[in-house]
């Protein structure tokens, strides 16, 4: 896809993932909810958010396929073109009345994310990035921080409440990473704890088992603010896979971080 298509594609989505941002507003539709997982909810707002992104986006162009979190996504093909969609990320936050869930929504050819946009309506914070043209959040450009020490940082570290079996790894990294950095934060939806180590208000963020709409549009604004996103191996996680164990720095804390884990 060429610069100047993806742009306007960018351009079109924005407004598309505004408009839906409305719907989280809704406390009704927030309150009615179904359990994936003993922990793992839907509320008829995550699916009324994708309906309605997913269905102005296929009259947009009908050719790009559509991965979102409330769907069987076993016929998605990897290699095409591909909206990625998490329509509520923060679910849980959400039905609680904790002001901080977000639409996610990303573009993706095969395993390259083209652009990634986060829009969180209760801080009317729209982060976005298109593939080498940087990242911005209400169209400021953002950058990430300059901390170079993991004692001088603050860090996410995520739970995961749908993996508890792996609870106990995840305090015992969050218990390690505490004692090494000025204190621990948990905001309860990864797209914003991406956006926010994009922005430089938080140094590091790490959460094992996310899904692909979890952190696609994160990665890339992550990316393209200067950070850096690797799996707990080091290694690129996957769009396409099941679960990946994601962690996201400035780049400067990443080898200690990694390290410490
Ligand atoms: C969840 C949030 C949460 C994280 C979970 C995700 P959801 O997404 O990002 O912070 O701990 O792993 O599944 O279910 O609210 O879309
Ligand atoms: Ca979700």
């Amino acid at each position: 896809m060429n610069a100047d298509v993806l742009s306007n594609c960018l351009e079109q989505a924005i407004p598309i993932v505004r408009e839906a941002g409305k719907l989280l507003h809704d406390r009704v539709r927030s309150s009615s909810i179904q359990e994936k997982g003993k922990t793992d909810f839907v509320t008829a707002v995550d699916t009324a958010v994708q309906y309605f992104i997913r269905e102005r986006l296929q009259k947009l162009d009908s050719s790009i396929q559509f991965m979102g979190e409330e769907q069987d996504n076993s016929s998605v093909e990897p290699d095409r073109l591909t909206w990625i969609l998490d329509p509520v990320d923060g679910t849980t936050n959400l039905i609680h009345g904790f002001r901080h869930s977000a639409i996610s929504l990303a573009l993706a050819e095969g395993e390259q994310v083209l652009f990634g946009v986060v829009y969180d309506p209760f801080s009317e914070e729209l982060f976005t990035a298109q593939l080498g043209h940087g990242a911005f959040c209400n169209h400021k450009p953002i950058h990430v921080s300059d901390v170079q020490t993991l004692s001088d940082s603050l860090c996410s570290v995520g739970t995961n409440p749908g993996s508890r079996d792996q609870a106990d790894a995840a305090f015992r990294r969050m218990r390690a990473i505490y004692d090494c950095c000025h204190d621990i934060r948990r905001i309860g939806a990864a797209s914003i704890e991406l956006c926010y180590v994009a922005c430089g208000r938080l140094d590091g963020y790490l959460e094992h088992g996310l899904r692909p709409w979890d952190f696609a549009a994160g990665k890339l604004i992550l990316e393209e603010a200067g950070g850096a996103m690797t799996n707990f191996h080091g290694t690129a996680p996957f769009l396409y896979g099941d679960r990946s164990d994601i962690m996201a720095s400035n780049g400067h804390i990443h080898a200690d971080l990694r390290f410490l884990i």
